[in-house]
């Protein structure tokens, strides 16, 4: 947290856009830097900041890592690996699960990006090069890159998901989207379909999501997000079959920090240099 003494007179932050933080920032704040993505944390803001900061973010950058992140687990559940690396764990060789591998491959499935911004095109891009089919969704625009075979609007959710092999969330935290995955969600899901999140926990509804796994209804999940974090210790998540919970890391990597760290240098330079900034956010609008 940043300290009023330090912040007085300050133009510009480069930090976590937190209440503390802001609360502290002086009255003549030009333009902060949220070194992160998501701008749910970001509360609490004066009308004034809301007027007249010029808000900026990490979007986009982490995009190739953590689409890496969703591949990687979407494989992870369609081979079984979750059940051979437990077997592994206590010296087992175990075949048994050979014959409960249903999912089959991934060419010629269908997976739906919720959210085709960074994340979910960078996701969309590896799937499509994977020989699945990818359908998306968006929130201002219909439009998306060539090898995304449809892109339609938040109100279309349902429709597509009972397209889709594979659905990802790759969401802002924004009104709109906080329990958007719910029971009507889930239920409107394909059977034996695979749900993966990667954008904010609060976009699924956890005790949906559980009985939707529960009842056979979805193959398996990904979860690099959860609703609350961390997940508590007695969630039924933790020890289902074909679940995978990383704890909200799915960012990591040198690439995603280096690209971050050139981004927010070329902001500070274009700040000064009174040029037009990078990755925009419209606070209003959450993301
Ligand atoms: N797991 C992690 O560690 C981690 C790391 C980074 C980010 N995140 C989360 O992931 C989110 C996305 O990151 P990003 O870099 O991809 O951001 P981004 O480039 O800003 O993309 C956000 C996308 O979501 C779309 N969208 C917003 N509301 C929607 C709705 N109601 N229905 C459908 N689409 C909607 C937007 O559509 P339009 O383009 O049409 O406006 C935009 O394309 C972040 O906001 C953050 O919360 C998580």
């Amino acid at each position: 947290v940043l300290e009023a003494e330090t912040l007085a007179g300050v133009d510009g932050i480069i930090g976590l856009c937190i209440p503390p933080t802001m609360a502290n920032a002086s009255d003549d704040l030009l333009w902060l830097h949220n070194y992160s993505v998501g701008m749910d944390r970001c509360k609490g803001l004066s009308e004034q900041q809301v007027e007249n900061v010029i808000f900026t973010n990490n979007k986009r950058l982490s995009g190739p890592t953590i689409a890496e992140h969703a591949i990687a687990m979407l494989m992870s559940i369609s081979r079984g690996l979750p059940t051979y690396t437990a077997a592994q764990a206590e010296r087992r060789w175990d075949r048994s699960p050979f014959n409960d591998q249903r999912f089959g491959e991934l060419k010629g499935k269908t997976l739906l990006v919720v959210g085709l911004g960074g994340i979910g095109t960078q996701t969309a891009w590896r799937a499509h090069g994977l020989g699945m089919r990818v359908i998306a969704t968006r929130n201002s625009s219909r439009s998306g890159p060539d090898y995304v075979d449809y892109v339609g609007l938040s109100d279309e959710l349902h429709k597509l998901a009972g397209e889709a092999d594979v659905v990802v969330n790759a969401l802002p935290l924004t009104p709109e989207t906080t329990g958007i995955f719910d029971k009507a969600f889930f239920e409107a899901m394909k059977p034996g379909s695979i749900f993966l999140s990667v954008g904010r926990g609060k976009s699924t509804v956890t005790a949906d999501l559980i009985a939707a796994l529960e009842s056979g209804k979805l193959y398996g999940a990904g979860l690099d997000v959860t609703d609350p974090e961390p997940l508590p210790e007695d969630s039924p998540l933790w020890l289902m079959d074909r679940v995978i919970i990383t704890p909200h890391v799915s960012t990591g990597g040198i690439d995603s920090v280096r690209r971050m760290t050139t981004i927010a240098i070329e902001n500070l330079r274009r700040s000064v240099a009174g040029e037009p900034l990078l990755n925009l956010v419209d606070i209003r609008r959450g993301y």
